[in-house]
């Protein structure tokens, strides 16, 4: 079966065409991405109106390297993430897939963002075991589901402010480094000491969410009151915080549920100690632990055409009159 994939829910405008064997078994046959980084650097965030021009403008030019000269007809189903994300992205991405399925007459299907990350780690890992516990770390979210199986899953936290990968982007800012954030940080966290300061950690007790405005608050207040900081050890001491209450929280909740595996998405989850100490106390507790690699973390097509497929496979799909959301729940 060939599924083609398409994102454009925040500011990468990605496609990409999967085969399934007959054990469900995905072979990514393309995965194009292409970044705005570059427009939105300026300005230190994504500004809205550029994505979705940008993402007209690269759209086409995605969608027909990902088919790379397949033909619409030897396609069994075209996926579109329809929400939740930017309302001008999703449009962009949703009335391109629609007209695609109305032309050819392939089955179309509605896909949610979220559901796309919760099962990004069975495009390299198709025997990851459900039930799993997923944390979804990116510029838009942080959240943390049991994934039970396709289609049965339940949040069990969210941030109650920032998203990580937000507080990322903002103390980016604040260092005077670039955006996105994130690869900056990680960087510049290399070349400093994380115990030279001790910012706070939102533990919160009795719950699976989390908080990250007040850390970014404090990253702020400190670097005023003593303008001589590092910005090494700042980096370093911030991203010790973030990584400690997320591998804390998760750990929190494979006890809880005696579940024996994790996977990680979103951009944040492409961070180089997040990986490493996520996978430390994996082992330590006895837990899988399924990563998807770097490229398949980040907003793609790939798993949107996966989450896709195994909705098609049980007979779903989508009316050509759904309209893209930028609130969509997922359960
Ligand atoms: O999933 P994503 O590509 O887009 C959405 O937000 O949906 O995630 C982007 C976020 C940005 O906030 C960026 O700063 C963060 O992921 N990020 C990272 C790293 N690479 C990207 N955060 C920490 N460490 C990284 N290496
Ligand atoms: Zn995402």
């Amino acid at each position: 079966m060939l599924v083609l994939g398409i994102d454009t829910s925040c500011d990468d405008t990605s496609a990409s065409l999967l085969s399934f064997d007959d054990g469900h078994k995905p072979s990514i046959l393309s995965n194009v991405v292409s970044s705005q980084n570059h427009i939105h650097d300026k300005y230190g965030g994504i500004v809205p109106e550029l994505a979705s021009r940008r993402h007209m403008e690269m759209i086409w030019p995605v969608v027909k390297e990902a088919l790379d000269g397949t033909g619409l007809d030897k396609l069994d189903a075209i996926a579109v993430c329809h929400g939740p994300g930017l309302i001008g992205s999703l449009i962009v991405g949703t009335a391109f897939a629609k007209s695609m399925s109305l032309s050819s007459g392939t089955p179309f299907i509605g896909v949610n963002h979220l559901e796309g990350h919760l099962l990004s780690a069975l495009l390299t890992e198709p025997q990851a075991p459900f039930p799993m516990l997923s944390l979804v770390v990116s510029g838009g979210h942080t959240s943390l589901y049991m994934v039970r199986d396709f289609g049965d899953y339940e949040e069990l936290g969210r941030t109650r402010d920032d998203a990580a990968g937000e507080a990322y982007d903002k103390v980016s800012k604040l260092l005077g480094l670039g955006y996105p954030g994130g690869p900056e940080i990680d960087r510049l966290s290399g070349t400093g000491n994380r115990k030279a300061i001790r910012f706070p950690r939102a533990y919160m007790k009795d719950t699976f969410d989390f908080s990250f405005s007040g850390l970014k608050t404090a990253v702020r207040l400190a670097v005023e009151k003593d303008p001589a900081l590092k910005p090494g050890d700042v980096a370093a001491a911030f991203q010790d915080s973030v990584v400690d209450v997320l591998v804390r929280k998760t750990r929190l909740a494979l006890e809880k549920t005696a579940i024996k595996s994790v996977s990680l998405s979103g951009g944040v989850a492409a961070n180089s100690e997040l990986r490493e100490r996520m996978r430390q106390m994996c082992d330590e507790v006895g837990a899988g632990f399924y990563p998807p690699p770097v490229a398949l973390c980040t907003d793609n097509g790939a798993m949107i055409a996966l989450a896709g497929y195994h909705r098609f496979r049980v007979g779903q799909t989508s009316d050509l009159g759904i309209n893209p959301k930028a609130h969509l729940p997922i359960v």
